[in-house]
């Protein structure tokens, strides 16, 4: 499964990248707004943050106006994927980006024959936001099982399946359990993914025993000639 991160904030992209489990980034115009930061200069940095895709969004609803911004925001980067909304004029869009060679995230999706639509469409990505879904009293993995369901039975079909609004680590367990191609994971909730309070225990508990050999796997002052190089 893929890791994505869900945010505009580059501080947070830069920490997390580090740990080496990132895949590509996730953005929509509400993230850029909380950035409080210019959205095309933000997408730039954020391409150079991360070899993945990073989801850009068009913020238009015609056709004609979001063809013109997808171009201008995949012209930014080559691993840009431009974000539609899942509506007629945004698959209309979708088509015609994915034949010139754009990836384009299908986003905002809610049910499996959107989904369905996104796929037929071209989509590289489809984002079904499960965390909306649980939130309106629906059962957002639901929809996961039928789309990955519906989209085995056409290999012929490329489009990933992106699990987003996702609120916390058993929604990624239960994707993966799915089999869903990538989740998009807000940065407290990947973070939430390494905590157990057993591993601290045990982490704890092993460095106790360790002090009383008084040994040292790099020697005497190893550790701090490790940390000066
Ligand atoms: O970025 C798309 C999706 O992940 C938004 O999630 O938490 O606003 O429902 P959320």
């Amino acid at each position: 499964m893929k890791f994505f991160i869900d945010t505009a904030d580059r501080a947070e992209i830069a920490d997390l990248v580090a740990t080496g489990l990132v895949d590509g980034v996730t953005t929509n115009p509400s993230l850029v707004a909380k950035s409080g930061r210019n959205f095309l200069e933000t997408v730039k940095e954020i391409c150079a943050l991360v070899a993945g895709p990073v989801s850009a969004e068009v913020t238009a609803t015609d056709a004609p106006t979001m063809l013109e911004e997808g171009r201008r925001l995949a012209a930014i980067a080559s691993n840009v994927a431009v974000k539609v909304p899942l509506t007629p004029d945004g698959l209309k869009v979708c088509r015609t980006l994915a034949d010139e060679g754009t990836m384009v995230n299908v986003t905002l999706c809610f049910s499996a024959a959107q989904a369905l639509l996104a796929a037929k469409a071209g989509a590289r990505f489809v984002s079904p936001f499960v965390g909306r879904l649980d939130d309106v009293g629906a059962t957002g993995m639901e929809l996961i099982r039928e789309i990955v369901a519906i989209y085995r039975n056409y290999p012929a079909l490329k489009t990933e399946v992106l699990v987003a609004s996702v609120r916390n680590p058993l929604h990624v367990v239960e994707a993966a359990k799915l089999g869903a191609d990538v989740a998009t994971l807000p940065p407290a909730v990947l973070r939430q993914m390494f905590a157990h309070p057993l591993t601290d225990k045990g982490l704890a508990a092993f460095l106790a025993d360790w002090a009383k050999t008084g040994q040292s796997i790099l020697g005497p002052g190893g550790a701090v000639r490790a940390a000066a190089e």
